[in-house]
């Protein structure tokens, strides 16, 4: 009896203890920690992150995507784990999650991973939550990229494969749907997703403006991106330190001007905050070191201590500083000025009097508007001279700076003016990077056929008599010799197989029934190739002869004005080392292009990543050569030579003959013209082949494409992928990769194994000097296309001379061969290089 009661009491008291659980559990927000394209779930810092795929009440997504995983990431990210999986889209993806309403960060966590089908430098997209524009058109190797360039250009070695970008959003709503939208034709993908409650206030409403006052700017209402954060003076904060919100605390150096202009110091005895609503804005470690002015002791001081931060124009900013004041005992003994963009934001600043103390963890908001123009946010400390000398030092703890949304809008695209020039990211940095093949934003080319159209327009003013027939987009502006001949013979038979840029060029016109008859009605079965801009087909056309037929997506307008670009380019150009235009087909919106087949298709597919058998080294020397020779012909063939500004190895294509063709003229721009000795533009290219300086300065020369080039063969050399983010830290890159072998003249530690001893050594030392030559960080130092064409050729010649006296072993020494190969080339030494007049008559 007595026992029973017990249990009775016993069950009772769990029922009320549940309750209470239940009760915390529903008033409390939790965080949500989801792990993408994964089923099963991982521990990391004692914080558990679901796999998409485990059954959770809370949180589900949209059926669309794939998951993909990888086993070999290699990288120093904490999150290793969770980032080896992936959920990969083509269509929009919808997580959405159930929240109790409430202020929450959160973080995407996006790191490329090597897919199966899909080339992750290709992916493109954007993203949402609950309706407020997070992200457009975002690249993540771009980003990726973009980051580590400018953090090495500071001396930091830096190598980071990942991208997390962190949101500080309002809910007001019992759910937050994030919604990822692949952009058109491409892909997206996300390795994880955070969602951590905010208890505590991080913003208020009213604060004080950069040269104003204080005044209310409705952050409640708006959308928050932390674009930095910054542990001034001191050490990486780990998320894991920064217990309850889990955010990362860079370290400063690598954004300072002249850091040596401030000099760390720390001191880790009880710091407090100084208003206790402050606790959750930063970890006290934040506050234990800071930065101060160096040569306290120099009466006169005239520098500032400064930082300079890339800022997208157009938005509205928080600039949070975080102070505690380490040394002094009293007010007036550090006394200085705040500048942001060089206005002042605050005079006679004092640690010690604003925060009521030493050792007082204390912080301070300035909002500031940027403008269109402004692709910079500068934060400078300095001396106040009126607070007289002896006060005059700066002290800085801490900075982060915030985005704020407008019109419901966080989301930044690079914009251009209308040239299709970058009017952005002051002359060395930009936001964006065109990935891969074609790739690029398709805002970008909104703004180039912004441009198209503007010309169009132009021409159709000045003739009126310009037929107009088909009322949905057309070559207008085409050169004549396309758009006038469309009676013609399809070009091929007719075609010079040497250079000539003649300007009358021949092109079928093709119907779309004839296109349609060609490829089986786009059967699926013949797709050759997908890209940007849609789809590539084998097709056959009427004479019985194989074509590749590509067909752009119609509603990409990425497609059009690269489309319309290649056609000019081709129209103008012949070559036996280019591609080829049969003709086109411009049909009920279709913008279809129909060029030579290439029975043995991208050269990347005869080095690595294929069955195929390795190409010997002979052939790769043909093959090289070959492009080489179209290149050469690019830039100096035209009246106005022309970049190709895509070299890479998917191309080039190889006919059935094994001959290199240059192709994809998709990017290419008319060279610089006698008063101009580069093109400024918009950095596109693909990742990984990008010349530094044309990365640096946005301008391109012929040099750009010699860069290129240069990576080329060293992926023909060493047979494996220019970015390989599944490799060790220093090989992920191959340009730097085969360049530190290289200059330790040893380039036959990694080159493909096929090719050795099949080679002569001689030839592979000559071939690692030229692509050294090529990658040469001075454009000037660079050779030109026909010295890389002259050199290779030289190249060739070695193996060819090592081949004879192989073949001829014992019977007959190769030192007779190899004699009359230095002949020759004493011979050709006096020469010039070869110019186009030469190679014309061969
Ligand atoms: C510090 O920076 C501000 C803003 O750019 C500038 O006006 C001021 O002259 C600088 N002070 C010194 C001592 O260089």
């Amino acid at each position: 009896m007595e026992k029973l009661q017990c249990r009775q009491v016993r069950s009772l008291f769990f029922l009320v203890i549940m309750f209470v659980f239940i009760r915390i559990g529903e008033a409390q927000s939790q965080s949500f920690l989801i792990n993408c394209g994964a089923n099963s779930s991982v521990n990391i810092d004692g914080r558990k992150w679901v796999g998409d795929l485990v059954r959770n009440s809370n949180v589900s997504f949209s059926s669309t995507g794939m998951a993909a995983s990888t086993d070999s990431l290699s990288g120093d990210s904490i999150y290793e784990p969770i980032y080896k999986s992936a959920r990969i889209f083509k269509d929009g993806l919808n997580y959405t999650v159930e929240v109790i309403p409430g202020n929450y960060i959160v973080r995407l966590h996006f790191c490329p991973i090597p897919l199966e089908d899909l080339n992750v430098n290709d992916s493109l997209f954007g993203a949402a939550a609950n309706g407020l524009k997070l992200l457009s058109q975002l690249s993540v190797p771009g980003e990726i990229a973009h980051k580590n360039l400018y953090l090495q250009s500071s001396g930091e070695n830096a190598s980071s494969l990942s991208l997390i970008k962190e949101y500080v959003l309002g809910i007001k709503l019992d759910v937050l749907v994030i919604e990822l939208i692949p952009s058109e034709g491409s892909f997206g993908f996300i390795n994880a997703i955070e969602v951590v409650p905010v208890v505590d206030r991080l913003f208020e409403d009213t604060i004080q403006k950069v040269a104003g006052n204080d005044m209310d700017f409705n952050l409640s209402g708006r959308g928050i991106e932390t674009m930095y954060r910054l542990n001034v003076g001191g050490p990486e904060i780990k998320p894991s330190q920064d217990s309850d919100l889990w955010r990362m605390w860079e370290v400063d150096s690598s954004y300072m001007i002249t850091a040596n202009a401030g000099v760390e110091i720390r001191n880790s005895s009880n710091i407090t905050y100084a208003s206790m609503n402050d606790s959750s804005l930063a970890p006290l470690l934040v506050y234990e070191t800071a930065r101060t002015m160096s040569n306290t002791e120099v009466l006169e001081k005239r520098f500032n201590m400064s930082w300079k931060f890339e800022v997208d124009p157009d938005f509205d900013y928080v600039v949070r500083l975080h102070f505690c004041e380490l040394l002094y005992d009293s007010a007036n003994e550090r006394i200085f000025k705040i500048y942001i963009n060089n206005r002042t934001a605050a005079n006679t600043f004092d640690v010690f009097a604003r925060a009521g103390g030493r050792n007082r963890a204390y912080h301070q908001d300035y909002f500031d508007a940027v403008s269109s123009k402004t692709y910079t946010l500068w934060i400078q400390l300095g001396p106040d001279t009126a607070a007289g000398a002896s006060g005059t030092d700066a002290l800085l703890s801490g900075l982060e700076i915030f985005k704020l949304s407008r019109n419901g809008n966080l989301a930044y695209v690079e914009k251009y003016d209308s040239a299709g020039n970058s009017v952005s990211r002051s002359k060395s940095w930009i936001l964006w990077v065109g990935i891969g093949a074609g790739i690029a934003s398709a805002v970008i080319l909104a703004a180039v056929f912004t441009l198209v159209f503007y010309i169009r327009k132009n021409r159709r003013d000045k003739s009126s008599d310009m037929k107009n027939n088909s009322p949905g987009w057309r070559p207008l502006f085409l050169h004549k010799g396309i758009v006038n001949s469309t009676a013609n013979a399809k070009g091929t038979g007719s075609q010079n197989p040497n250079g000539s840029t003649s300007s009358t060029r021949s092109g079928k016109r093709f119907t779309l029934a004839e296109i349609r008859c060609a490829t089986n009605n786009f059967d699926e079965s013949l797709v050759i190739g997908v890209g940007g801009f849609g789809k590539v087909y084998k097709g056959e056309i009427e004479d019985g002869s194989l074509a590749a037929i590509k067909r752009a997506n119609p509603q990409s307008e990425q497609g059009l004005a690269e489309f319309e670009t290649e056609i000019e380019m081709l129209s103008r150009l012949r070559h036996r080392h280019l591609v080829s235009l049969i003709g086109f087909c411009e049909e009920q919106n279709e913008m279809i292009l129909v060029y030579e087949y290439m029975a043995n298709g991208t050269l990347r597919s005869h080095l690595f990543g294929s069955d195929l058998p390795p190409l010997t080294w002979k052939q790769r020397l043909d093959v090289c050569i070959g492009a080489a020779r179209g290149l050469h012909y690019l830039h100096t063939g035209a009246e106005q030579g022309i970049i190709h500004r895509d070299i890479k190895t998917t191309n080039i294509l190889l006919d059935e003959n094994f001959v290199a063709k240059m192709s994809d003229f998709g990017l290419s721009k008319t060279g610089p013209s006698m008063e101009h000795t580069h093109v400024s533009t918009a950095v596109k290219g693909s990742f990984g082949y990008l010349d530094p300086e044309y990365f640096r300065r946005q301008q391109l020369t012929e040099k750009s494409d010699v860069y290129s080039f240069g990576v080329v063969l060293f992926e023909v050399v060493c047979a494996r992928a220019v970015i390989n983010p599944t490799l060790p830290k220093d090989q992920i890159n191959l340009a730097e990769w085969a360049m530190k072998w290289q200059r330790q003249r040893s380039l036959e530690t990694i080159i493909d194994p096929h090719l050795k001893g099949n080679l002569s050594l001689e030839s592979l030392e000559k071939f690692g000097e030229i692509a050294e030559k090529c990658l040469d960080d001075e454009r000037k130092n660079r050779p030109t296309m026909g010295e890389v064409l002259w050199h290779l050729e030289y190249v060739l010649q070695l193996q060819e001379a090592w081949m004879h006296a192989n073949d001829r072993e014992n019977s007959f020494s190769g030192c007779q061969a190899l004699a009359e190969v230095e002949e020759e080339r004493e011979i050709r030494n006096g020469k010039e290089v070869p110019t186009l007049d030469e190679e014309k008559s061969k």
